[in-house]
């Protein structure tokens, strides 16, 4: 046997008993190569598996939790929109500059003109930037390249992340961003490329999952529905960003076809939520692109809450939108803009971000998961959503393994 490190004296934050948040007191993990062996109140540790320790950590009484998950970000891509920004201050919509030209575009132009290693060196600082707030899981979307050769780029640029750094990264493909300026006015024929693409991204292990962006400045339902079947023949899982400026009907296309999670939702109606909850669909609450659209509209919690959708949280990280790194300031702005609980936006963070990716080996700290957590200057799991523009994450555990972002 290998033999296991123990990190003793913590108070765990397992993230298993919902809806409670309950936090066990003098906990232990017992950590077993990359998993978590054993997990509990230090007192009940067989002595059986006290035998195999062969390291030992103190925390000191700090509270740890599952590492966090950043289930939608758009990490790679050059350039910024700072300047756009500046013009929606002067009243410019962001429809308005998508619609004459600036927007994803502006960033298809910039990401198209730089070269791999500058593509990589700006979604590796970025990635960094999300661990040292304890982020080990995080997906990355393609959607700044939109020809196959520069999607599979920037999917090549997220995989070699995934390599590179100790943090896990799943891959989707948004090549259905938007219509990239050759194919201006043929949307559908832009989405018959697209699909032929998949075959060969998948057979090269570049990707996990296929979303796209129903919107009236991407998008219709129907065209959606035309990628996600090429998708799910392929067996590849989807996503959607729906109802992100108006009420299209994608969130209930999307659990048509059993989408692993449904973005943004802040124009979602009663049917769309009905159909998610069938689904079993997560919806993934994006606050940072609320606030930064300075969006009044916020997605309809009662509502989901009502149904049983499970809620998730992430940046939505992105040069448009989002331009945020804090996935702890997305916690406290899903408690203060959408009036998520400590409890919700903790789950949205760990494990039900963990199934918006599809994953279910991580996200709670019980044995058996991935040994991927996170330990912080605090005593309550509430002090992690209360705070913002600070950093209480102390130490990083990805795989059983401490790194440094
Ligand atoms: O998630 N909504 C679509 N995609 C991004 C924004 C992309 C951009 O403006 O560059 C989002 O908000
Ligand atoms: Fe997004």
């Amino acid at each position: 046997m290998s033999g296991s490190t123990l990190w003793r004296n913590a108070r765990l934050a397992t993230m298993d008993d919902a809806p409670a948040c309950g936090v066990t007191e003098r906990g232990a993990l017992l950590v077993e190569g990359d998993r978590l062996h054993w997990v509990g109140a230090e007192a009940a540790l067989p002595a059986g598996l006290r035998a195999g320790i062969i390291a030992e950590h103190d925390l000191g009484g700090a509270l740890v939790t599952p590492g966090l998950i950043d289930c939608h970000t758009h990490l790679v891509y050059a350039g910024n929109r700072a300047n756009e920004f500046a013009q929606r201050l002067e009243g410019a919509s962001y429809q308005q500059i998508a619609a004459a030209g600036g927007g994803i575009r502006a960033t298809v132009a910039a990401t198209r003109a730089a070269s791999d290693a500058a593509l990589f060196a700006g979604a590796a600082a970025r990635a960094r930037a999300l661990m040292a707030e304890g982020v080990t899981t995080l997906e990355v979307k393609s959607g700044y390249g939109l020809t196959e050769h520069d999607e599979r780029r920037c999917l090549a640029s997220a995989r070699r992340l995934g390599r590179e750094l100790p943090v896990t990264v799943r891959t989707t493909c948004l090549a259905a961003h938007t219509v990239p300026p050759e194919f201006a006015g043929r949307p559908d024929a832009y989405l018959d490329a697209v699909a032929g693409w998949l075959p060969g991204l998948q057979r090269d292990g570049l990707v996990d999952a296929v979303d796209a962006f129903c919107e009236t400045v991407a998008f219709t339902p129907a065209q959606v529905r035309r990628l996600f079947r090429a998708a799910r023949a392929l067996g590849l899982p989807v996503k959607l960003h729906a109802e992100q400026l108006s009420d299209q009907g994608g969130a209930a296309l999307a659990a048509e076809f059993n989408a692993l999670s449904c973005d943004h939702l802040e124009h979602l109606g009663a049917a769309g939520v009905q159909a998610m909850a069938r689904a079993g669909c997560v919806a993934v609450l994006l606050p940072g692109a609320f606030y930064f659209l300075r969006e009044t509209r916020a997605p309809p919690l009662p509502a989901l809450r009502a149904a049983g959708v499970p809620l998730a949280i992430a940046t939505d990280h992105n040069p448009g939108t989002s331009p945020t790194l804090s996935l702890l300031l997305m916690l406290n702005m899903a408690c203060t803009l959408f009036g998520m609980t400590v409890q919700e936006a903790l789950c949205g963070v760990t494990r039900h971000a963990a199934r918006a990716l599809g994953l279910d080996d991580r996200g709670r700290l019980v044995a058996g998961q991935r040994a991927d957590f996170a330990v912080w200057d605090a005593v309550r799991p509430a002090e992690l959503c209360y705070g913002f523009g600070c950093n209480p994450c102390r130490r990083v555990v990805f795989g059983g393994v401490e790194r440094g972002p």
